[in-house]
């Protein structure tokens, strides 16, 4: 019987030292302690031993037990630690590994030009407001001094919801509604969608955006309008950027002007986009007609006006070099990605 005992603790403790998992150390386990295991099974046998021996024979299996549970429980620690390096190991992350390419998004330039373009005339003093695109014929003409009739309405191919709603034609209308519901001092700008029946090619689209600006106060004079518009085209393109004025005539202002930017491309040597001018035609302003601040309620002796509009995907173009208006509205990603960051 001894020797029977002695042979299972040994063999089992060398078998021990080949397990290398939780798993088959559990099965060795039950293999020789569990209900059914070997060494359970000699006290189990030993109704067939002399009743003299038994005493013996149940010390010496729980010698065996013991210093197979012992060896057991230190086995189990070192296969437990082994087994988490084996787990920390399978699991570890190379942070040095190159990242994959993310497309991320941008702004669109016309975005880009817009944020800028709110930079300045807010620096300048300038409050952003915005008006309907769906607008009363009232706003849109009358009170911008285009009456009924008026040749100026077929050179802005309207497009009429009925006889007193339009799209509106362009952002003029919301000086009349500033100027309706306001009283001087008033300085706005004003962005926003514009609409025109036109057909759609590198320069022309049905649908575009323009900026306004409104000054109104006293003793307010070309001067100022001037100023104000060099310090725009210097703040967007850069030094060297100023403008030019033309005459020119709108309803709405007199006097009016054609404004015309340095040609930011060449700095007014001349090249292809000015077509060897050296500028390039971007807005029209004046000084705001005393009729129609006299039609919007306000008391033209005392106060006067200079205004302005401009495109602003013309100025995002002469900005980003970019040749034809449709680019700005097709969203080809290999396009708006150039404008990343
Ligand atoms: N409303 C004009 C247009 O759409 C642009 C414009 C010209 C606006 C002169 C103004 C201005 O405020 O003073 O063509």
């Amino acid at each position: 019987m001894k020797e029977i005992i002695a042979e299972i603790r040994q063999r089992t403790l060398e078998q021990l030292k080949t397990v290398t998992d939780s798993r088959s150390l559990d099965e060795l386990r039950v293999k020789v302690l569990g209900k059914k295991g070997e060494l359970t099974g000699m006290l189990r046998s030993m109704g067939q031993v002399a009743a003299e021996m038994r005493p013996q024979i149940g010390q010496w299996v729980n010698e065996a037990r013991e210093s197979i549970e012992q060896a057991i429980s230190e086995s189990q620690k070192s296969i437990s630690e082994l087994e988490l390096e084996r787990r920390l190991e399978s699991e570890k992350l190379d942070v040095t590994l190159p990242v994959k390419d993310r497309s991320e998004g941008s702004l669109h330039p016309m975005s880009l030009v817009l944020e800028k373009l709110f930079d300045i005339f807010t620096g300048m003093g300038f409050e952003a407001v915005e008006g309907p695109e769906v607008e009363l014929d009232h706003y849109n003409f009358e009170l911008m001094n285009i009456p009924k009739n008026h040749p100026a309405r077929d050179a802005q191919d309207t497009f009429y919801v009925d006889d007193n709603i339009v799209l509106r034609t362009h952002t003029s209308p919301v000086q009349a509604r500033i100027m309706t519901t306001r009283k001087p001092p008033i300085r706005i700008v004003s962005f926003g969608r514009v609409y025109r029946a036109d057909e759609a090619d590198a320069t022309h689209s049905p649908v575009f955006h323009q900026l306004e600006g409104l000054v109104i106060d006293e003793n307010i004079t070309m001067a100022d309008l001037k100023g104000t518009l060099d310090t725009f085209a210097t703040r967007l393109y850069g030094e060297g950027v100023t403008t030019r004025f033309r005459p020119s005539f709108f309803p709405f202002t007199e006097p009016s002007a054609e404004v015309d930017l340095t040609c930011a491309a060449c700095r007014g040597k001349g090249c292809r986009v000015c077509k060897g001018t050296g500028w390039i035609e971007v807005l029209g302003a004046g000084m705001v007609n005393p009729h129609v601040l006299e039609m919007c309620g306000i008391d033209n002796k005392k106060y006067q006006g200079f205004a302005f509009g401009m495109g602003v995907e013309r100025l995002t173009n002469l900005k980003y070099n970019v040749p034809d208006m449709r680019y700005l509205y097709e969203n080809d990603i290999r396009f708006l990605k150039q404008f990343r960051g």
